[in-house]
């Protein structure tokens, strides 16, 4: 493996008994990268970071960080990463020092390396007046923050972040964004999220996964490029126009506004009686509003509205991701293990699910995700090596 990769999946595929939580899940990342895990819930993106991270082993496929297995050397492997669960496990008792401190002992930082990392993370992270204060007293915001502050003690090169700023006020989001980005800097980083907007803002590269597989993966322009459609939205006033002119038909204004060169279609969308609102298809990577802007003042109508949506990589996500929320797979799992006699409402999960009469391949399966439910969120903060599973 060339020595620029820092984390690479070959063919990763976990399942929880029934449930095919990651299907051949195969990505690099190379060094300095700061790559957008991107997926809706369920997708399979904690999964794979708790693979990575060592808190779980893959059913097949095999995973390597800093060129080391996951598997066969999981101590060197944390020692190469940094690791902010989706639910940090924070222990709201202790203050910000103190959980510092504990976070430096299990990675076996001696005291003044501590404190040496200490002063770095507390300026890094924005910890300096919450130090002394108790974890359980602070904001979300900053709990994330100190989240960060033990992801980051040991100083590793790769920093792996699970959904970091799920359940963030927009300005804490903002926030801890700024953190990741700094951090960003001389640090290799995956970081997980459903929100596209958190990708474009702090991601050069991203990987979407859906349903387990990775559906695409890329620079944010090349991910973008896959619908090759911009779409603009114009409004025109239906009664008023230029003196001397007339306002337009609903039919008049679709026409002539398709018309315009590099046009690829225009359609009415409902309004009230005062206005025509179209929509119109534009090509990838061209912005037309000049043009639609000259036709209204040529023409002499009233412009009421005019916009570009700018949010493609969001119609990109959602192409890619379609039925991702159809086939909730936490409810196919569910819907699995419980005592019901209502077979049928498992019916439509068949796909994800395999049929009710477990093989011994099954069963092997079932005792493994015991373990794995055990431990969890609560342990992840102490964690051992994972177990491969037969
Ligand atoms: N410990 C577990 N036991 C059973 N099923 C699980 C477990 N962890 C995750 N899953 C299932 O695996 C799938 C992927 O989950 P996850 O990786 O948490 O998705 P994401 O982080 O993208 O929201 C989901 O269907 C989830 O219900
Ligand atoms: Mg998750």
């Amino acid at each position: 493996m060339a020595t620029d990769v820092m984390i690479q999946a070959s063919g990763v595929t976990k399942r929880f008994g029934h449930v095919r939580a990651l299907d051949k899940v195969s990505f690099e990342v190379k060094r300095g990268e700061v790559v957008g895990f991107l997926g809706p819930n369920g997708a399979g993106k904690s999964t794979t970071m708790r693979i990575l991270t060592c808190y779980i082993a893959p059913s097949s496929g095999t995973a390597r960080v800093h060129g080391h297995d996951v598997f066969d050397e999981p101590l060197a492997v944390r020692q190469k990463i940094g690791y902010l669960p989706q639910r940090a496990p924070l222990y709201t008792d202790m203050n910000v020092w103190e959980y510092l401190k504990f976070a430096a002992e299990i990675r076996g930082l001696d005291d003044s390396t501590f404190r040496k990392r200490l002063s770095k993370v507390v300026e890094v992270c924005g910890l300096a007046q919450s130090l002394g204060k108790e974890i359980g007293t602070l904001s979300h915001g900053y709990r994330q923050r100190v989240g960060l502050g033990q992801a980051l003690i040991h100083d590793p090169p790769i920093l792996i972040l699970d959904e970091p700023t799920s359940d963030l006020d927009p300005n804490e989001k903002a926030e801890v964004l700024r953190y990741i980005k700094e951090i960003g800097k001389d640090r290799t980083i995956l970081l997980s999220t459903h929100n596209l907007a958190e990708v474009e803002e702090s991601c050069a590269r991203a990987i979407i996964v859906s349903k387990g597989r990775v559906v695409a993966d890329g620079p944010l322009d090349s991910i973008r490029n896959k619908t090759g459609r911009v779409r603009y939205v114009v409004t025109i006033d239906e009664k008023n126009a230029e003196m001397g002119k007339r306002a337009p038909s609903a039919a008049e204004a679709q026409n002539a506004f398709g018309a315009i060169s590099g046009m690829r279609s225009s359609r009415e969308l409902p309004t009230d009686e005062t206005a025509h609102k179209i929509e119109l298809i534009g090509p990838q990577d061209t912005d037309l509003r000049a043009e639609i802007f000259r036709l209204v003042v040529t023409k002499g109508w009233t412009l009421l509205e005019l916009r570009r949506d700018a949010q493609s990589l969001d119609a990109v996500f959602r192409d890619l991701t379609k039925g991702d929320e159809r086939l909730d797979r936490g409810d196919a799992w569910a819907a699995a293990h419980a005592p019901t006699d209502e077979d049928d409402e498992d019916e439509e999960e068949e796909d994800v699910a395999s049929p009710k009469g477990a093989t011994a391949d099954d069963e092997d399966e079932e005792e493994d995700e015991d373990d794995e439910d055990s431990d969890d969120d609560a342990e992840e903060e102490a964690p051992k090596p994972a177990a491969r599973k037969g």
